[in-house]
């Protein structure tokens, strides 16, 4: 196989074809500024806009007025975060937020704390959950937001987010979480779980880059949130700018898609991701994978290969195209925040990489990306003196153990 094996789709998605069908029109004919309300042109463009928004509250449990569109998830955790801090800090000044949260979560309660804010970082168990018992004992009365993601991104534990949904609401706690990589995955539903505000974003589910949603509750108890962008209102003042309408209708589609066939795409993938396990633990020892057994994404494996520098490991194998830290962080230096969160030493979390299966990988580059990795860590081990020294002692404890 001369093409590369994309084993990276946490990081992003190739645009399926059908969304991208579904985009085309809006790029040529129907251009229209969905803001320009004197003629055809732009209501055709309004409908679509409308239509998308209609498509995505409903796989979510929503109502459409609930959902703002933004450029992506990072933007939507800066406006929900950012938002809620803004607007309610005369009632509290308090956030809880968890170690193995994404990036784009972290950084803006960092930012906030420079503000004056206090952030309260849980800790996760060795799978990367949050125990929502700790979360119910770090609320307080001056806490006006809790933020924890659906699914972590690189090693895909999937949170028990109804329980703290339940906690928050509760406590009369602002819930956001960063639903990025669950949405089009496993189901959601902002009204069941109590979620008041869930980011998402295209590019994760085969839908465009540049294009993602913010859900802000209005039922109930409504959140409001003071804006970042600001200009011409669009989405009711949440959110200014004109309007991607091919971006969103490309979104909603690819939303459209995944939920039709999240049952039966997802045990496929799942069993894509077993086979490249067995694959590669039946001829590789000193492995371990990480993330939750069971409440897992089913495209995610990540394994630590010990004594592979997962760097040296990616440059030997560069037609298959994996991931040694979150790809929107991987412009950091050093080990994987997540993998030092749930209980790795630096060395180990360097000794890890991150497989993510989709939509389009087949059974053959699954058998065919495992020979290749398999041939590469038993390369780099043939050479690395802590491997042999290491191997030869395990060697010698079996023979001292068949001997007893
Ligand atoms: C959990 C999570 N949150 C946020 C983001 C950022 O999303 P976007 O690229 O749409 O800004 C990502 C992307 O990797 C992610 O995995």
């Amino acid at each position: 196989m001369d093409t590369i094996i994309y084993l990276d789709n946490n990081a992003t998605t190739p645009v399926d074809p059908e969304v991208f069908d579904a985009m085309v029109p809006y790029l040529k004919e129907h251009f229209g500024n969905a803001s320009s309300k004197q003629h055809s042109i732009g209501w055709r463009a309004e409908d679509a806009a409308e239509r998308s928004r209609s498509i995505l509250a409903e796989a979510i449990g929503a109502q459409p007025e609930e959902i703002v569109f933004t450029s992506g998830a990072t933007e939507a955790n800066n406006l929900a975060i950012r938002g809620v801090a803004q607007r309610y800090r005369r009632k509290g000044n308090h956030i809880v937020t968890a170690a193995a949260e994404h990036k784009a979560v972290l950084t803006v309660c960092e930012t906030l704390v420079k503000d004056g804010f206090e952030v309260t970082v849980l800790s996760v168990d060795r799978y990367g959950r949050v125990d929502p018992e700790e979360v119910r004992k770090k609320l307080r009365p001056e806490t006006i937001l809790a933020t924890f993601m659906f699914a972590n991104n690189e090693v895909g534990t999937v949170n028990d987010i109804s329980a703290i949904g339940g906690i928050c609401r509760e406590a009369g706690v602002i819930f956001h979480t960063d639903a990025t990589q669950a949405l089009g995955k496993v189901p959601i539903d902002v009204e069941a779980m109590n979620i008041d505000l869930a980011s998402f974003s295209a590019h994760k589910i085969y839908g465009p880059k540049g294009c993602g949603a913010l859900f802000v509750r209005k039922k109930g108890t409504p959140v409001e949130l003071i804006p970042l962008i600001v200009g011409g209102g669009q989405e009711r003042g949440m959110r200014a700018g004109t309007l991607n309408v091919p971006g969103i209708v490309g979104m909603a589609k690819a939303v459209e898609i995944s939920l039709r066939q999240m049952h039966q795409e997802q045990l496929r993938i799942r069993s894509l991701r077993d086979l490249l396990y067995d694959l590669l633990t039946r001829e590789l020892d000193l492995t371990q994978v990480n993330g939750h057994p069971e409440h897992r994404l089913a495209g995610t494996l990540n394994m630590t290969f010990r004594y592979v520098d997962a760097a040296a490991l990616m440059s030997r194998v560069r037609n298959i195209a994996m991931s040694s830290s979150s790809a929107c962080t991987s412009g950091t230096p050093g080990a994987s925040h997540v993998l030092r969160a749930i209980g790795l030493t630096e060395e180990e979390a360097k000794s890890s990489i991150r497989f993510s299966i989709g939509r389009f990988n087949t059974e053959d580059e699954i058998r065919f990306a495992a020979a290749k990795i398999i041939d590469a860590v038993k390369k780099i081990r043939a050479v690395s003196p802590a491997y042999l020294a290491a191997e030869s002692s395990f060697d010698a404890s079996i023979e001292t153990s068949n001997d007893q």
